[in-house]
């Protein structure tokens, strides 16, 4: 069967997805499961736009060894260069550069002639070839651009040294007969594409995202370029699960397959879940909550006699956990290494321990410890991605129909107490007054989600939430039987961020002034 390209771009299209921004540490993580799901190539950053995002390309290309390296580079020397030095230490690297190429663009936001938009294309990936063998253009609005010019471009940057060509449908504009129409038109005008890889990239403005990949594919593109999820600008991208559960599934009609592990796939998508705090819908295809849930009793009943009767593939495929009632209060270390086991997560040493105590605490606060709340125990558990500064020792709140008032009690990384009063209009508000009084600062507060992590009375609650803090963003996120102590973690969670982000720049400034004599 012919082999399709993965190509992973959660860390960068995904992440522009408002809210979806990640710190190094946790685009790493990410980085490190999207090579377990067995991506091809995963592109990690757009190093030129950020400080935080050349280091997170620049962390990934060191640690991710298996698959292939993209970074972001738009048509320009500056932004090449700067790709190229943070992908250094790949072992597979690839500048993907692009520059838009339909007139909208070239009039209205470039400023520039197609001949100037040729010139420039071409640059930039002679440019790009001088550091690295792997060199991807998107012709970014390639949909809504000239198809004859198309070609143009197509035939140039293929002179020029391209080794993949991507093409986007950016705003999400065309049907699956355009994409046919565009990929047969550039087969026949441009022999030399033969010599290197196709890609397809879609949005999903009109829906039609995964159709369109799949078109794509059936027209000749031998890469396809996905989000965990489907997140991405706007409507998102194409979601790498329903491509790839697709071709799994519906081999009879795309006879394709890829290297993907299909049982991770529910696995990658919590955990980005976690890191962004964007859930997929409970209906969404294949990972939403419901993908698998028979409500309907004839349906139940159907299931019970034969699975097939209204599964077209099964929860196991893709990590869905199997059962969903598992352990309570009285169960060991042992029972929970091997429910972890099944569900995919090899815990031993330090890391069982770890979800141990906090299964036993979980256990004691609820009578049925669900399949949902040993993921967000292995994940809270495990995934301290700053060291801790602030911990939380004690929280009391009293609160009235208009009035709360919170008292906190704070340790700090010397063992210092800090406690703190406050008062607002909910307990929350009253918490993060407490905090502020007791550390002394003032935390703006963008964005704050609580959403129950499982189902049920005694549902674990999570709390996400975005900060500023000295003028720069950070998350927090925790998960607790109680949404406010869950929201104070969380609040904690982003200021030690913010702390941790403080103590790097000082330790660069000081490196810097050592350098210069300073
Ligand atoms: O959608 C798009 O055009 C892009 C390009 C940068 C490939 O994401
Ligand atoms: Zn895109």
């Amino acid at each position: 069967m012919t082999n399709i390209l993965v190509f992973d771009t959660t860390l960068r299209d995904g992440e522009q997805s408002p809210g979806a921004t990640m710190t190094p540490a946790e685009k790493l993580r990410m980085a490190h499961q999207l090579d377990a799901l067995g991506v091809d190539i995963i592109e990690s950053g757009f190093p030129v736009s950020s400080p935080d995002d050349f280091a997170a390309v620049r962390k990934i290309a060191r640690e991710v060894r298996r698959p292939g390296i993209a970074a972001l580079a738009r048509a320009t020397p500056g932004d090449v260069d700067r790709a190229a030095a943070a992908l250094e230490a790949a072992s597979r690297p690839r500048t993907h550069i692009f520059l838009a190429t339909s007139d909208i663009h070239l009039e209205h936001k470039l400023c520039i002639d197609r001949a100037e938009c040729l010139e420039r294309a071409a640059t930039a990936v002679h440019r790009a070839r001088e550091h690295m063998a792997e060199v991807e253009f998107s012709a970014e609005d390639a949909t809504r651009t000239d198809l004859a010019f198309l070609c143009r471009v197509v035939e140039t940057v293929i002179e020029a040294g391209a080794t993949t060509i991507n093409i986007p449908d950016t705003v999400g504009y065309a049907t699956p007969r355009d994409i046919r129409t565009i990929i047969e038109t550039l087969y026949a005008a441009v022999p030399s594409l033969r010599d290197v890889v196709l890609s397809i990239h879609c949005h999903d403005d009109l829906g039609l995202a995964t159709a369109n990949s799949l078109a794509g594919i059936e027209a000749g593109a031998r890469q396809v370029e996905v989000t965990v999820n489907g997140i991405g600008e706007r409507a998102g991208n194409a979601s790498l699960e329903e491509v790839v559960m697709a071709l799994a599934v519906r081999a009879d009609s795309w006879p394709y397959q890829t290297t993907v592990h299909t049982r991770e796939i529910f696995r990658t998508s919590q955990l980005l879940a976690l890191l962004t705090g964007i859930h997929p819908q409970p209906n969404k295809a294949i990972v939403g909550r419901n993908a698998f849930a028979h409500e309907a009793g004839i349906h139940q009943d159907g299931i019970l006699k034969d699975c097939r009767t209204y599964e077209i593939m099964q929860p196991q495929t893709v990590g869905v956990p199997e059962s969903r009632l598992v352990l309570g209060k009285h169960s060991g270390r042992h029972a929970l290494a091997r429910r972890y086991r099944e569900l995919g997560y090899e815990l031993d040493g330090d890391d069982l321990d770890r979800a141990y105590r906090l299964f036993k605490l979980l256990a004691d606060q609820k009578k049925r410890v669900l399949d949902e709340d040993l993921i967000a125990i292995v994940h809270h558990g495990t995934m301290d991605d700053v060291p801790r500064v602030y911990r939380l020792r004690s929280l009391d709140v009293s609160c009235g129909t208009r009035r709360a008032e919170a008292s906190v009690r704070l340790e700090d990384a010397e063992g210092n107490a800090r406690t703190g009063e406050g008062t607002g209009d909910g307990p929350i508000a009253a918490t993060f007054e407490a905090i502020d009084a007791a550390l002394g600062v003032h935390v703006q507060i963008d964005d704050l989600v609580i959403r129950a992590a499982t189902p049920g009375r005694d549902a674990v609650g999570e709390v996400m939430l975005r900060t500023h803090v000295g003028g720069r963003s950070f998350s927090g996120r925790a998960a607790s039987t109680d949404v406010v102590d869950a929201a104070a973690r969380a609040y904690l969670h982003a200021i030690d961020k913010a702390e941790h982000a403080r103590a790097l720049e000082a330790r660069a400034l000081e490196a810097a002034g050592d350098l210069w004599g300073v």
